[in-house]
């Protein structure tokens, strides 16, 4: 958690992206208070929330945005993205059709932010193996050709989740 009073070293602004329901705002409440919600709303607008880790002795504050999959409830998308150093773009693994946009996602980042901002691709709900639609090695083989860090989560479970969000931040320090 926060711990009050240390020397904060860094802070690294990171956006979650990806289509409505796959569970952006889970995964973010997972990793920061290690909470999960069953029935949680989709996001309105933008939210954000922080967790200060330890990387190679230093403090980094993470400053991980939210915002809305569906298109109506968006952030503006330039000051959405300006500053930031990392993304995490989620898809659903139990639904095809949010794998099949990550494209267009990629396509709105290297639009609007920072070329040299780290990526990773996530695939949610890895709980649900049964009803798994997109299988991991196609996500693999589409994050490598895009040069992009992959992991399949759980923001139920808590699997990968912190270890997806240490990678990111050990790429951007
Ligand atoms: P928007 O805010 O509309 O863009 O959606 P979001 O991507 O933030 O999705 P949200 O985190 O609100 O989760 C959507 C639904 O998926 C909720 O009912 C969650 O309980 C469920 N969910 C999220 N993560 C997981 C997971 O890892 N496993 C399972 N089984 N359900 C999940
Ligand atoms: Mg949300």
């Amino acid at each position: 958690g926060e711990r009050e009073g240390e020397r904060i070293d860094y802070v690294f602004k990171v956006v979650v992206i990806g289509d409505s329901a796959v569970g952006k705002s889970q995964i973010l409440s997972r990793f920061t208070k290690n909470e999960f919600c069953f029935d949680s709303k989709s996001t309105i607008g933008v939210e954000f929330q922080t967790r200060t880790v330890t990387i190679n002795s230093k403090l980094i504050k993470a400053q991980i945005w939210d915002t809305a999959g569906q298109e109506r409830y968006r952030a503006v998308t330039s000051a959405y993205y300006r500053g930031a150093l990392g993304a995490m773009l989620v898809y659903d693994i139990t639904k095809r059709q949010t794998f099949d946009h990550v494209a267009r996602w990629v396509e709105e980042l290297r639009a609007h932010a920072d070329s040299s901002i780290v990526i990773m691709l996530i695939g949610n709900k890895s709980d649900l193996a049964d009803l798994r639609a997109v299988p991991t090695e196609h996500a693999v083989e589409f994050a490598e050709d895009q040069g992009l860090f992959f992991s399949e989560t759980s923001a139920l479970r808590g699997d990968n989740v912190d270890s997806a969000f240490l990678k990111l931040l050990e790429e951007i320090y």
